[in-house]
């Protein structure tokens, strides 16, 4: 049997034979469907991107209906088990896994880019004291990019590869800056003898030790975390990283916007939210309550449902395991009893269940970083710097791409149709 499609369009009693491939037809190949020749022709309609591919990839796949994710065909449970953040960092932008010379190499580039020019503390330090840290990251991130104007060439390979390494090696002292900044205290340089996590708690942490050692068990967490947060496919983050970059900016530029996708509530600002909402119900008592206002519509349940996952998000199942290896070390959260008698609830009510809604990433990652140490604030900032990696693959994949063209969607138009202006004194008065 052929791949095609055959459309009968019923306005007109033409038929059309589109083809199919890879499970997909193409849009444009909706245009001939016309009902008359100055019918622009027919277009999908999807607010949301719902049902709408904008791009071949081959970095990260999701099986909503199973609950898998793959990095580059590699399982997400294998790489939190067996891989470093570094490591899953260069395979998901090289497309394999380093051999060791490889690795090393690769390792030592990021720590040698790790510093930021004195002016761009200096312009950190310009902001308010209660500045939210994920709008001193994005605002940062965006500055690097009047600081290394060569970033501008997209299409010089090594232009690209030395931005990619500096954005990865920077987000973790832009983001501790930020966190630094909140607390008033000063900033702390990298430490080039301590792995990228290990570095990052020491800028985020050191106080007056000449030499801060990272406790082995919160830097391997956070590097299980920052792996399972490296990268999601297209998500709005990405799919705004994307569209950025389709005009050709330079990466700090489209990064910055990618960024700001992030920080909303319903998408990486969720975990923030998550940990409010948390605190707010504030014990196993009070979730049934909780869930009612949910039905009733009145809130939304944070860290909770998911676009593409019908079943558990698998980094979720990976993050509440790891929550207990964190909290025998910092101590349990008592918001933990909270959020485990809401999952419980919520898995035995057919409102959620009917609806898909399970935790996603964002349930559980708030309570191990509140153990940390975090405020709920530099939660976003937390997701954003290992997604930097998942964002720079896959705006390097979208500039390589010879089918891809400027973002630029359709719309359909329902306002007034054409008319005349009407000078002021003319108009009808305003009640
Ligand atoms: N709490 C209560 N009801 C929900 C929730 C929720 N968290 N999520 C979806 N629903 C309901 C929604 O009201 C709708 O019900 P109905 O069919 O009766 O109108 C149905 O489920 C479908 O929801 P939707 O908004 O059409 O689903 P979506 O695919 O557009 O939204 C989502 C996906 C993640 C934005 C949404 O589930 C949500 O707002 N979740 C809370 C925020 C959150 O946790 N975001 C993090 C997502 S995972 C990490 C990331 O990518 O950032």
């Amino acid at each position: 049997m052929a791949d095609t499609l055959t459309i009968t369009d019923n306005r007109t009693g033409r038929r059309y034979e589109v083809p199919v491939a890879a499970g997909a037809i193409r849009a444009l190949d909706l245009r001939q469907i016309r009902t008359a020749p100055d019918d622009p022709g027919l277009v999908s309609y999807d607010p949301g991107f719902q049902n709408t591919a904008a791009c071949r990839s081959r970095i990260t796949y999701v099986d909503g209906a199973r609950g898998e994710l793959l990095y580059r065909g590699y399982p997400i449970e294998q790489l939190a088990e067996h891989s470093t953040f570094l490591e899953t960092a260069y395979l998901l932008l090289a497309g394999e896994l380093p051999g060791a010379d490889t690795l090393r190499a690769w390792t030592r580039e990021i720590v040698h880019h790790e510093m930021l020019h004195v002016k761009v503390k200096t312009l950190m330090g310009g902001f308010h004291d209660d500045a939210h840290p994920m709008g001193i990251f994005l605002s940062t991130m965006g500055a690097l990019a009047t600081f290394y104007p060569d970033a501008r060439d997209v299409f010089d390979e090594g232009s690209r590869r030395l931005q990619i390494l500096r954005i990865v090696a920077k987000a973790p002292t832009i983001a501790a800056c930020a966190y630094r900044h909140l607390r008033g205290l000063p900033y702390v340089d990298p430490d080039n003898t301590l792995s990228y996590t290990g570095n990052f708690l020491n800028m985020l942490f050191r106080m007056t030790e000449v030499k801060y050692q990272p406790h082995a068990v919160l830097e391997r967490a956070l590097d299980v975390l920052f792996i399972l947060h490296a990268d999601h496919e297209q998500n709005c983050s990405t799919s705004t990283m994307r569209a950025i970059g389709s005009a050709h900016a330079d990466p700090y530029t489209a990064l910055a916007g990618a960024a700001g996708a992030l920080s909303g509530p319903l998408h990486g600002g969720a975990n923030e939210a998550a940990l409010r909402m948390l605190a707010e119900i504030g014990s196993p008592a009070r979730v049934p309550a909780f869930l009612r206002r949910v039905k009733t519509g009145d809130v939304r349940l944070a860290g909770f449902g998911h676009r593409i996952y019908t079943v558990c998000d698998p980094r979720a199942a990976i993050i509440k395991r790891m929550a207990d290896l964190v909290f025998a070390v910092t101590g349990t959260d008592p918001l933990l009893e909270v959020a485990l008698e809401l999952e419980r609830l919520a898995g035995e009510d057919d409102y959620f269940v009917s609806r898909h809604l399970y935790p996603n990433v964002d349930f559980y990652s708030g309570l191990i970083y509140q153990a940390m140490g975090f405020p709920p604030e530099m939660f976003p900032v937390l997701f954003a710097v290992p997604r930097t990696v998942g964002w720079l693959a896959q705006w390097e994949e979208m500039l390589l791409d010879p089918e891809q063209r400027i973002a630029r969607p359709r719309q359909v138009y329902t306002g007034a149709a054409r008319r005349d202006y009407v000078p002021r004194d003319k108009r009808k008065q305003e009640a």
